[in-house]
């Protein structure tokens, strides 16, 4: 068998422990794993892709086979590009399955070849998100134990 590459696109704006949870698990099944920043995001981001993208390459830094990588356009065809064979997304509870259900099967339908994989997270970051993380430290909130050390740093000199 080939080596498995693994992609695990997402926001990540700004990763949070959720993520990096994920990307250890993702680390132990998969034999490369890149962790890849949507740049064309209809979003309007708190921290530029840069940003996100040493925020990311920092805190994966002791798993030797992740890659921190950005895509523009369809992610099949970044996929495709990377000769990745899955796709890894999380689901942290119900209501994440119908949209995921909903991107895999459109993905699916789009190339057939490439298989998306989903992981939960563990228990106690089931209830974060990026979004949520954003607004806690835009308000004054602490986000200590939801992001790591540096995120929380960065996020506090951005809101100043
Ligand atoms: O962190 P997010 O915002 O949940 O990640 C969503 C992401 C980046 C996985 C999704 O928006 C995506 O794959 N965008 C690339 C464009 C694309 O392929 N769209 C069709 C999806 S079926």
């Amino acid at each position: 068998m080939e080596p498995v590459l693994a992609i695990y696109p997402g926001s990540f704006d700004p990763v949070t422990n959720g993520h990096l949870d994920l990307i250890e698990r993702g680390t132990k099944i998969f034999d490369r794993l890149v962790v890849a920043i949507l740049r064309n995001n209809e979003k309007e981001p708190l921290f530029s892709i840069a940003e996100r993208t040493e925020m990311l390459a920092e805190a994966t830094a002791s798993f030797t086979n992740v890659e921190i990588d950005c895509f523009n356009g369809l992610l099949v065809d970044y996929a495709r590009e990377r000769k990745a064979r899955v796709i890894l997304r999380g689901i942290r509870a119900i209501s994440d399955y119908e949209f995921e259900l909903q991107m895999a099967m459109m993905n699916r339908k789009l190339q057939p070849g490439l298989e998306t994989v989903f992981m939960m997270p563990a228990v106690e970051y089931s209830y974060l998100s990026s979004r949520l993380v954003r607004e806690i430290a835009q308000l004054g909130g602490s986000v200590g134990g939801l992001v790591p050390v540096a995120v929380e740093r960065r996020l506090r000199a951005k809101v100043i």
